[in-house]
């Protein structure tokens, strides 16, 4: 029997969506309640996860370049999706502002309390800085932010755009090229293939906090829908393929079992698999593809000193 899924929360139908499914999976923007943030932001700084520290290196490297292939007109607007602590924006604000640029900053982000402090922190750290926040849905503040006269440059970064497959990944961009007017740009941060050892340790650290952050969806399944995982039940596996260049993670029941989520049963046979997340990794090729897929012109590729993390600029096309 599959649960009635008209009167549950959005959380509650993409569960039992997922569970239900044939090859059970759990959408993994799940995964970011507040200890998931807080795991993220370890995650961050683990020696392995290179992503952070490499678009970091290519702020730092190439930000007067990057000023450069963005101002054609001032003043412009920053319009950041998921801007987070704001940690590798930062570089790239205060050179803008000790380059006397005119523009402003619109972090967007579904927290209100991420945007207070961001734009706390920001205020005192840049002073002068023209600080705008919208919080809420990223398609709900671009259909009435990029309606301006003005600029935009919509910030993407981190490899964000690595959490979706393909397919969703040119949904999302179309839709995303559709709110901005001509002359407008995208400044998007994606991780590249590599050797394929760097990539999958990257999601496998030593300590461990990449599992917990896979397992703290369960934690928070059990918290949020009366559930009762026992996450010791569950392995946590890693998989990455060099030829789609998906990194896939993946929860696995170590025995057979039944989990119970408000009151409804689900079935897990041994060694079945739920898929949490994909983090997918682009070569120049199906980059390429992708701009032309989402209807935009690649203008410039800000690249890190091993290659290993690209920042793309594309031009909304006509
Ligand atoms: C947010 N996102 C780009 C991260 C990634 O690399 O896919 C999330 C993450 N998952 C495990 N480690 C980090």
């Amino acid at each position: 029997m599959t649960k009635e899924l008209t009167t549950l929360t959005p959380l509650a139908e993409d569960v039992f969506e997922g569970l239900q499914a044939d090859n059970k999976y759990l959408p993994s923007k799940y995964f970011y309640d507040a200890r998931g943030d807080e795991l993220f932001q370890q995650i961050m700084h683990l020696e392995e996860y290179y992503l952070t520290r490499k678009e970091l290196e290519i702020f730092q490297t190439h930000k007067q370049a990057i000023l450069e292939a963005i101002n054609g007109a001032e003043p412009f607007r920053i319009i950041e999706l998921g801007a987070g602590d704001g940690l590798k924006t930062k570089v790239l604000l205060k050179h803008f502002m000790e380059a006397k640029v005119d523009f402003t900053y619109t972090p967007v982000d579904i927290s209100g309390n991420v945007l207070e402090i961001l734009k706390s922190n920001l205020k005192a750290e840049i002073p002068g800085l023209k600080i705008e926040p919208y919080e809420g849905d990223y398609f709900d503040a671009l259909a009435e932010i990029a309606e301006s006269p003005e600029k935009d440059i919509v910030f993407f970064l981190g490899s964000n755009v690595g959490n979706f497959s393909e397919k969703e990944a040119v949904g999302f961009l179309t839709k995303l090229q559709e709110f901005l007017k001509e002359g407008d740009l995208l400044f998007m941060g994606v991780d590249l293939k590599k050797d394929p050892a760097i990539i999958l340790n990257a999601y496998n650290d030593e300590h461990g906090v990449t599992r917990e952050f896979n397992l703290n969806l369960l934690d928070r399944i059990n918290v949020e829908l009366e559930a009762n995982f026992d996450r010791n039940q569950f392995l946590h596996y890693p998989y990455y393929n060099p030829h789609t260049g998906e990194c896939r993670s993946y929860l696995i029941s170590k025995v057979e079992q039944a989990v119970t989520i408000m009151d409804e049963e689900i079935h897990f046979n041994a060694w079945e698999a739920i898929f949490m997340e994909i983090s997918k990794k682009y070569d120049q090729k199906q980059l390429k593809e992708l701009a032309t897929a989402a209807g935009f012109i690649p203008q410039k590729t800000f690249f890190d000193s091993d290659n290993w993390f690209a920042d793309l600029l594309w031009l909304k096309e006509k």
